[in-house]
């Protein structure tokens, strides 16, 4: 045989080895996958093997406001109106705040002769549907709230447990776009049982009803949610305090791998405009939501909207990093002055510095870290100033940062 017959061999020989090795790797890592998933979820894999919820929604995170954070159960169906007028007057609808959520409490304690949930008379006199046609006659969607369980979390109203494919009918009937489904008074079986049984329901109520799964978090829901709705809460309730917004943050972080257009992580709804925290921390919690590609439902009065509120919540350019078509959650690179980045399109970053200490604090970060490559030229804008830095960055981004403040960056590389 020549030499050059002899090379095409060998060259040959290494080719099917290497595909050999890489079919074994494969084969290997479905089997431990598999074994993952196996001991994980049991039965369940199987059963969700499939995309339950094709329903095409939530392709960017869902925008709008809730009543729960505000109003708990002192709601009534002139608060929601005036809440989807106050969300056209103000302008925020025009920069895609666009569901009206009814949370807990909307309804009568017992369900009507037929089985049916009914609105509460005292204070929904009109009815659900009544409201969703105003609702869409603003150009909005309406949202609507239950329990995979007996009750809902007031003990105010009965839960869809039992009744799931009655009340998503009954939703579809009223014309609901949202449901928020809630995790009280369950029979005790596991959420990622009871919640696919609503999702089915949803798909054959026949009207796309975008699906928000609110279990806190307690069974990992960011590891199964995704075939079962649009959207999971990773944490326990938020309330109005700088603390509870970081510590829900956090715990949102560890799921960012899971979150993707059709599917969110969600650390729970926006506090801004609720009076607890300075506009500096209101400026971190929504910087924090909108990188982290949170659903960024207002939890204020919409009614009464100061300026500052106004200010954070109708940036619209911090809102368009939560909404960007790439749909990748911010992770931390850096924890002893925080950094969070998360890759957006057009080979574009988003960065939030955050100084959550009590002192000030000087940070030198290298662009390196955010994955962009050295010796790149890159445009930074400050997102909170509305300026583009002078001198595009050359391998270092400085800032300094008062306690509890933040600087929020889109960066963009030039060459
Ligand atoms: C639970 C949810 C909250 C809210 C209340 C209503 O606590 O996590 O977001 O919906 O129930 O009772």
């Amino acid at each position: 045989m020549g030499t050059r017959t002899e090379g095409l061999l060998g060259k040959l020989i290494c080719v099917l080895l290497s595909c050999l090795m890489v079919m074994a790797a494969a084969s290997s890592r479905a089997t431990i996958m598999g074994k993952v998933s196996n001991t994980k979820f049991h039965h369940h894999s199987e059963r969700l093997r499939r995309n339950l919820l094709a329903n095409g929604l939530g392709k960017s995170p869902p925008m709008g406001w809730n009543s729960w954070n505000h109003f708990w159960c002192d709601i009534n169906e002139d608060i929601v109106k005036a809440a989807a007028d106050a969300l056209v007057s103000s302008g925020l609808s025009k920069l895609g705040y666009e569901y009206v959520n009814i949370d807990d409490c909307w309804g009568e304690q017992v369900r009507d002769e037929n089985g049916n949930l009914q609105a509460k008379n005292a204070t929904f006199p009109s009815g659900i549907k009544a409201l969703a046609d105003y609702v869409h006659s603003k150009g909005l969607k309406l949202g609507m709230y239950s329990s995979a369980g007996y009750y809902t979390c007031s003990k105010q109203m009965p839960g869809s447990l039992g009744y799931e494919e009655q009340d998503a009918k009954t939703f579809a009937l009223w014309g609901v776009d949202y449901l928020k489904y809630d995790n009280c008074y369950t029979d005790g079986s596991k959420p990622m049982d009871r919640y696919p049984i609503m999702t089915r329901a949803l798909m054959k109520a026949g009207r796309p009803i975008y699906y928000s799964l609110c279990e806190w978090g307690d069974m990992h829901p960011a590891l199964w949610g995704f075939q079962v709705g649009n959207s999971w809460r990773t944490t326990g309730d938020i309330t109005d305090t700088f603390e509870s917004v970081m510590s829900r943050a956090d715990a949102n972080e560890v799921y960012a791998d899971y979150a993707r257009p059709g599917g969110w992580n969600d650390p729970d709804m926006l506090e801004v405009g609720n009076g607890g925290m300075t506009k500096d921390e209101y400026i971190i919690h929504f910087s924090l939501w909108a990188i982290s590609k949170a659903p960024l439902l207002l939890g204020c009065d919409v009614r009464n909207l100061t300026k500052d509120t106004m200010d954070i919540i109708g940036n619209k350019e911090v809102i368009a990093i939560n909404q960007d078509p790439l749909g990748v959650q911010a992770k931390k690179v850096r924890t002893d002055v925080e950094i969070w980045t998360a890759p957006l399109s057009g080979y574009r970053f988003a960065v939030l510095i955050v100084n959550r200490d009590q002192w000030p604090a000087n940070v030198t970060t290298h662009l390196e870290d955010f994955g962009i490559p050295p010796k790149t030229s890159v445009t930074a804008r400050d997102l909170w100033e509305h300026k583009t830095l002078e001198t595009p960055l050359a391998g270092n981004l400085s800032a300094n940062l008062d306690p509890h403040t933040c600087k929020m960056y889109l960066l963009q590389p030039i060459s």
